[in-house]
């Protein structure tokens, strides 16, 4: 799919299913224009692209198999709206702490389709989980399963669970998002034995069920082979649980982590070849270790709310920085940046912008699209071609930031986090409103 853009292109891999530029150069989104949304809701906003999202998760449903084998990894991106659409089109919700579960209950979402996540899960959460009847804990050490089980006990309850297990498989990504290999502080490990261990105790536990296992091998990843391998290890530890306790569990859960195209030149994963791949790969290996072949389930974040949205800005200062005698870097500065976009100095990850407002030309210069921080890592893009025309006022977007940008957003220098709004067939909806100072200052005591 790598394709030659041009600047004005909006390359269809990467931005929102609803982009398009008109014959006047206004790039829209599900019919609405970008400036409209500029001009009433202030910039920095993110335009969430409600077709997109939902089409993206009916892909995942058809590739899994049904839509309650998609569990979408609300710590991409959450609101009660966001819930509610991931309720409409019939998939499951994973949660990773204790206020995204009380969103999502906010919002109505089913709990019995809720799975709970954490590494460090506090007595009040594990309680709002026994209590709120959510469908399954994913238990994350020996500690927090005694505990489970002591609460489940006093509720009366018994609570379905599922082991997280290390199966020790690095699935080619950046180091912070690689969370399968052993020395890091997710799950039980697959190779000591302490999984087994585990899942012997949960399921000698009296308020325990446990119905699965769990991994999950990485974020953005590519390739296939990482999920492959990682599903045929973690169902030898179902073979071993049959063999000594008798015990079929139900349910496989892989994770997520399916890449997504940040940039033109890449190509995003193809959802339905490697679900395909992994669902056979899974019955195979089953058939191989004579088991039952469980139900697979994913939790798919960023390949649901990733490409759904674009975060657009105002252009405020240029300048041309020299950077040899001969040489210099057109820096533009846009009205946020880190705190509403930590991911490229957090991964060096790659984005990629246009400008929205009227289609731009002239020559081609080294640009780096700066945020307006106290901070030089303060990076959007870090080294792009761009015609030199582009202006102070005018509007730029970057695409594909719908996973991990408003979640991870931070009022770093005092900024508030953008308006979220939401776009469908001509129509805006606000999703979040613009956070203000006195909204900062509400806090204090
Ligand atoms: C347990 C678990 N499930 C699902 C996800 C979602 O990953 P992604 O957004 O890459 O699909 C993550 C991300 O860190 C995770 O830790």
């Amino acid at each position: 799919m790598a394709e030659h853009t041009t600047f004005n292109d909006l390359p269809q891999h990467v931005w929102p299913r609803g982009a398009a530029r008109q014959e006047d150069g206004v790039v829209t989104i599900a019919g609405v224009p970008l400036t409209e949304i500029a001009e009433e809701y202030g910039t920095p906003v993110m335009v969430v692209d409600e077709d997109d999202f939902r089409s993206r998760c009916r892909d995942m449903a058809r590739a899994f198999d049904g839509a309650h084998n998609v569990h979408y990894a609300s710590k991409a991106f959450l609101t009660r709206r966001i819930a509610t659409w991931v309720d409409e089109e019939g998939l499951a919700l994973d949660v990773a702490s204790e206020n995204e579960l009380r969103i999502a209950l906010a919002a109505g979402f089913p709990p019995e389709r809720i799975t709970v996540h954490g590494n460090n899960k506090s007595d009040s959460f594990l309680r709002l989980c026994v209590t709120s009847h959510v469908g399954h804990v994913v238990i994350d050490s020996h500690q927090e399963l005694a505990e489970l089980n002591a609460v489940a006990t006093e509720c009366g309850r018994i609570q379905e669970v599922f082991i997280r297990v290390k199966p020790g498989v690095d699935a080619h990504t950046h180091e912070f998002i690689a969370t399968s290999h052993e020395d890091q502080k997710f799950g039980l490990s697959l190779a000591s034995g302490s999984a087994f261990r585990a899942a012997v105790e949960a399921i000698e536990a009296d308020h325990l069920a446990l119905t699965g296992l769990h991994c999950h091998v990485g974020s953005q990843v590519f390739d296939a082979e990482g999920f492959k391998l990682a599903a045929e290890r973690v169902l030898a530890l179902y073979r071993q649980i049959w063999e000594e306790r008798g015990v079929a569990l139900e349910y496989l859960d892989l994770g997520g982590g399916y890449g997504i195209a940040y940039m033109p030149e890449e190509e995003p994963l193809d959802v339905t070849a490697v679900a395909g791949d992994l669902l056979s790969a899974v019955r195979e290996a089953a058939a191989e270790l004579e088991i039952t072949a469980p139900t697979v389930v994913v939790e798919p974040g960023r390949a649901i709310a990733g490409p759904s949205t674009v975060t657009v800005y105002s252009v405020g200062t240029i300048k041309d920085v020299h950077t040899s005698f001969t040489t210099s870097r057109r820096y533009i500065a846009v009205d946020g940046g880190m705190s509403d976009n930590i991911r490229p100095a957090l991964y060096q990850s790659e984005y990629d912008a246009r400008v929205v407002n009227r289609f731009v030309e002239g020559p081609e210069t080294e640009t780096r699209l700066v945020g307006s921080h106290c901070e030089s890592g303060d990076i959007l893009i870090n080294n792009a071609m761009w015609p030199a025309d582009v202006a102070r006022g005018d509007l730029v977007a970057l695409a594909a930031t719908g996973a991990y940008c408003y979640s991870m957003a931070s009022n770093y220098n005092s900024f508030g986090r953008p308006a979220v709004v939401s776009v469908r067939a001509g129509h805006v909806t606000p999703m979040v409103r613009r956070e203000t100072v006195d909204d900062i200052l509400a806090r204090e005591v």
